[in-house]
């Protein structure tokens, strides 16, 4: 499959609504999926929507290992994920930072809900029902709102902590997702 470029903010597409996913275990879909697999794992992101690469549909890739990024983060099992549904559990909101593949350089302080359910299928159309918290919660609801035209950017609220990678954390290497 293939390495694709990740669109920049700005592009309109990341701020268009993603078409559901109506046809399942297709050999495009397959595709697609490995598309955004080989993607996210050349430039080591935790997650990847499939707007990013131009395909408005509702398909998002996560995962994280322990001690890749963000030494107190939970690791995160890989998953792909189709026509998701949120529900928070709780109106408990954390704080933490975020990048983004499509915001290169850039990491904000983003509030998002501590703990929430999510809901949908598989590549094979099989259901997936998890409730999550922390890490897991923030990154997918930071993927699943790519599928709504929203990027991290217009969640923060207090934009004195928003900045370039480099001057807010120098010396670091650390990854956008
Ligand atoms: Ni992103």
């Amino acid at each position: 499959m293939a390495i694709k470029s990740v669109l920049k903010m700005g592009e309109p597409l990341l701020l268009q609504q993603a078409r559901l996913v109506e046809q399942f275990d297709t050999p495009q879909l397959h595709a697609l999926i490995q598309d955004m697999r080989d993607t996210m794992t050349h430039l080591n992101g935790a997650g990847l929507a499939a707007p990013q690469i131009g395909v408005s549909l509702q398909v998002v890739i996560f995962g994280f290992e322990k001690n890749q990024r963000y030494p107190d983060a939970d690791e995160v099992p890989f998953t792909i994920l189709l026509n998701p549904q949120l529900t928070p559990l709780s109106e408990d909101m954390e704080e933490d930072w975020e990048g983004c593949l499509s915001v290169p350089g850039m990491r904000g302080i983003v509030p998002r809900f501590a703990r929430l359910r999510y809901q949908g299928v598989d590549p094979y159309g099989n259901g997936i029902d998890r409730s999550v918290s922390g890490f897991h919660a923030r990154v997918v609801q930071h993927e699943c709102d790519h599928l709504q035209g929203i990027l991290y950017p217009m969640r923060i609220r207090d934009f004195r902590q928003f900045g370039f990678t480099d001057v807010l954390f120098p010396g670091q290497q650390i990854i956008d997702d």
